[in-house]
């Protein structure tokens, strides 16, 4: 059954990647409320009044929050660059409502796949914009043929902005060296188990190898009191990460995606642990959609029922 998984989630990444199936479905009257629908699950909506909305009420029910403009691998240099204006404009909004979120985002959005010195420039104009509101910038993970570049950029960048964290991926073997050279830089690191299918030479499959590295990271950041989000909807790996004591450190805090297992997320807010609830909006929902049943096969159910429902 896993084979089948891969191979079912490989082919909706491809299919969610497809510009021709995507603008099909965007033009259909009849299947494109189907889709979003389904989205309305993982994405707060189309715009940026949607994501700030949502995001501020679950600020007043006591969460933390993170808000993304969906997208990824931009290959158009003005797309990126109205990405990272849509970015600043999204910390400005933030900011003047006094509305504490933190801004996630891929570097292949605002230009890494273009040139990486456009993502770069991009990158230095939001960390300024963003430090000048007090919002905290969080540089997302991608494929491993990009973990280089981006954690080049990230360094460049942190040292002149320590409001900008990255993200690193337990199931690369190469990521306990790079967070032991990572914890000598001051921004926020967040944890994932990671969600591209890399080569196993280079990656530990989801397995309990995987999750006792998962457990040997977050130790490692908090015995450096360094500033991290766990960002995982692994229940057990949560459990243990509790029972570990290390969400009641300052400098911790558990990370969950908008709509997924929203539940779990209530239970620790109610216990009184710090928990960050990210959100995504933006007119690519229907990428967001197809990574989030990707991921997570049975979500595919959940996405039909929601449709069916409407
Ligand atoms: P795992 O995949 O082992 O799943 C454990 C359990 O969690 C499942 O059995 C299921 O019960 C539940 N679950 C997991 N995913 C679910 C889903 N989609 N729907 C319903 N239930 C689900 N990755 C990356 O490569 N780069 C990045 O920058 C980020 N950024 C990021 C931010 C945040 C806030 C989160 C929570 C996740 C990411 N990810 C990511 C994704 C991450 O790498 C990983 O793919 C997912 O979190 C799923 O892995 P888990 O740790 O949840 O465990």
């Amino acid at each position: 059954l896993p084979t089948i998984e891969k191979q079912f989630a490989d082919s909706l990444k491809s299919i969610a990647r497809n510009l021709e199936i995507k603008e099909y479905i965007q033009q259909s009257p009849e299947l494109y409320p189907l889709f979003l629908s389904s989205a309305k699950r993982f994405v707060t909506g189309e715009s940026r009044e949607d994501g700030v909305s949502i995001g501020d009420k679950l600020i007043h029910k006591g969460y933390r929050i993170s808000l993304e403009f969906i997208g990824e691998n931009t290959i158009n240099k003005e797309e990126c660059v109205r990405a990272k204006d849509e970015f600043i404009a999204l910390v400005k909004e933030c900011g003047n409502r006094g509305i504490s979120s933190r801004v996630s985002f891929d570097l292949s959005h605002i230009g890494l796949s273009v040139d990486p010195e456009l993502a770069y420039q991009n990158l230095l104009e939001m960390a300024k914009e963003a430090q000048s509101y007090g919002i905290s910038l969080m540089i997302s993970m991608e494929e491993s043929a990009k973990t280089d570049l981006i954690l080049s950029i990230y360094k460049k960048v942190v040292v002149e902005y320590s409001n900008v964290g990255v993200t690193l991926q337990a199931q690369l073997h190469r990521t306990l060296n790079d967070l032991n050279e990572l914890l000598n830089y001051s921004g926020a690191i967040r944890i994932v188990k990671g969600a591209y299918q890399e080569p196993p030479d280079i990656c530990i499959p989801r397995s309990d190898k995987l999750d006792q590295r998962y457990l040997e990271l977050v130790e490692l950041c908090v015995k450096a009191d360094h500033q991290i989000s766990i960002a995982s909807h692994d229940e057990a790996l949560l459990k243990q990460i509790i029972e570990r004591g290390y969400l009641q450190n300052p400098y911790v805090e558990a990370e969950m995606l908008y709509g997924i297992l929203p539940e779990l997320s209530k239970q620790l807010k109610d216990d009184g642990l710090p928990v960050r609830v990210y959100l995504t909006y933006g007119v690519e929902w229907y990428l967001y959609l197809c990574h989030r049943i990707a991921e997570y096969p049975p979500n595919i159910y959940v996405a039909i029922t929601d449709a069916i429902h409407g």
